[in-house]
């Protein structure tokens, strides 16, 4: 059955209502009953996942709700969070991937809407802790609630004319659970989650850019991209995201006249000292900075087309493409192919290696895969930590966020932005692409 994400409208409500309900009574928070769908603040978030109605639901509209994703979106003593307010799937839809696709979506949202943290807060259902640390979420608080019954009520008092409540809502430290806990019988543990949308990648850390080459010494990209221009006798190229510059610099050297450009001035500080370097123009920026070349081809090699997360920032980024090329010209780049999956094999296990450091010693690096949020329409959003220990023995920690981008996706934002593919390929050798191809590998003429 076929799943839909879309923005809520004022037709789901009553089925918004039942999905909630539903959802939430096999939950610590059962008795959290809404009889109408709370307003929530403007730029909110609010996704729903429906399915073509049911025989027999009687609920408006001609379609159920089956999912619930409401985000509110707001500034946290200057920093802007994305605060998951409800997030619910109906208990006859479960462990389909419906909280996953919702949330692929609304990461996308956040990141339109500028936030720079997600965070949720929770009880202890085993379900909702393990999928917020799937998704890349940890604790960074914890107290208790305590809901006193009518017989546990004693030694509260009320205003008048109020009698002793009958049930109450406590809020109580962690430290005094164990007090709490003999003398109320219903004592939940609440946790907030919380996510960095936005951490600082390794290219902006000088000792993380150092490491790069070493860890990317294989070339078989590299003479893809070389033959590519060959062939193509494109007199102008652009490397855009040429981080330390190894292609640029080979590009040059074969011949062509190269504008290398890449955001991270500590790859750039590499590729401009780099030997045959002084061939290349080096601009610090993104697309946006490239000038109005009349370029031959532009390539992002090293899966840079994967660093623009949301469609707003890919179409821009296809469009400055468009603008720098002049008519005829092509633009060359790969992405992973989802279907292939690559991120399972991100673990420590699969990846970690040991190099030689530029400056004398070896360094060990890995990768560990910490969040995949996968909808197979729209393309998965990938989570690694990267661990490097240098030769001092010092250990640094990064993470990086990566969008996987179907085929289709990617055809109809190259046709959108004016391109139209004229080549594709499954892998660096120039095989043919297929369905499981590790690689998505397209050029694209300008019309
Ligand atoms: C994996 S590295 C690839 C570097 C180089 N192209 C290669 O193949 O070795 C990804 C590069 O993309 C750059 N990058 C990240 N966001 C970017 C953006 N918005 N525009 C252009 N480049 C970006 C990073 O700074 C980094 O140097």
């Amino acid at each position: 059955m076929t799943v839909t994400i879309r923005d809520y409208r004022p037709l789901d409500e009553a089925s918004w209502l039942r999905c909630r309900v539903l959802s939430f009574l096999g939950s610590a928070y059962y008795d959290d009953v809404r009889a109408e769908r709370p307003a929530l603040a403007p730029g909110a978030i609010r996704l729903v996942a429906t399915i073509p109605k049911p025989e027999g639901i009687t609920t408006p509209g001609a379609e159920q709700v089956v999912g619930i994703l409401d985000v509110e979106v707001w500034d946290d003593a200057g920093t802007r969070t994305a605060t998951i307010d409800t997030i619910a799937v109906h208990p006859d839809h479960q462990r389909r991937g419906i909280a996953d696709a919702l949330l692929a979506q609304a990461l996308v949202r956040a990141d339109d809407a500028r936030a720079v943290v997600m965070d949720a807060w929770t009880r202890e259902d085993h379900a909702a802790n393990a999928w917020y640390v799937r998704h890349g979420f940890r604790v960074t608080e914890e107290y208790l609630h305590v809901h006193p019954a009518y017989d546990e009520t004693g030694g509260f008092t009320s205003p008048e004319p109020l009698s002793r409540p009958v049930t109450a809502l406590c809020h109580a430290r962690l430290d005094d659970e164990a007090e709490v806990r003999s003398r109320y019988a219903r004592v939940h543990r609440c946790r907030r989650y919380h996510r960095d949308l936005h951490l600082p990648t390794w290219t902006a850390d000088p000792d993380l850019a150092r490491t790069y080459d070493a860890e990317n010494a294989g070339r078989w990209d590299h003479d893809f991209y070389l033959d590519l221009a060959r062939r193509l006798r494109a007199g102008r190229v652009t490397d855009l995201g040429c981080g330390t510059g190894v292609l640029a610099a080979d590009l040059a050297d074969a011949g062509h006249a190269v504008t290398g450009i890449d955001p991270a001035p500590a790859m750039l500080q590499i590729a401009r000292t780099r030997p045959g370097g002084q061939r290349v123009r080096w601009l610090e920026g993104t697309a946006a900075d490239l000038p109005d070349d009349d370029a031959d081809l532009v390539v992002m090699e090293g899966h840079v087309a994967q660093y623009f997360l949301t469609d707003t920032q890919w179409a821009h980024t296809l469009g400055h493409i468009h603008r720098t090329l002049r008519p005829g010209g092509h633009v060359a780049f790969e992405s992973r192919n989802p279907a292939a999956r690559a991120w399972e094999r991100w673990t420590r296990e699969h990846t970690e290696d040991t190099y030689p450091h530029p400056d004398g010693g070896r360094f060990t690096s890995w990768s560990a895969s910490v969040a995949v949020t996968a909808a197979d329409h729209y393309g998965a959003i990938e989570t690694h930590e990267g661990h490097v220990v240098l030769p001092d023995g010092t250990h640094r920690v990064h993470q990086e966020t990566l969008r996987f981008r179907p085929l289709e996706v990617l055809q109809e934002s190259l046709t959108a932005a004016g391109f139209t593919i004229t080549a594709a390929w499954g892998d660096f050798a120039g095989s043919a692409l297929t369905a499981d191809s590790p690689e998505i590998i397209l050029l694209a003429r300008r019309a």
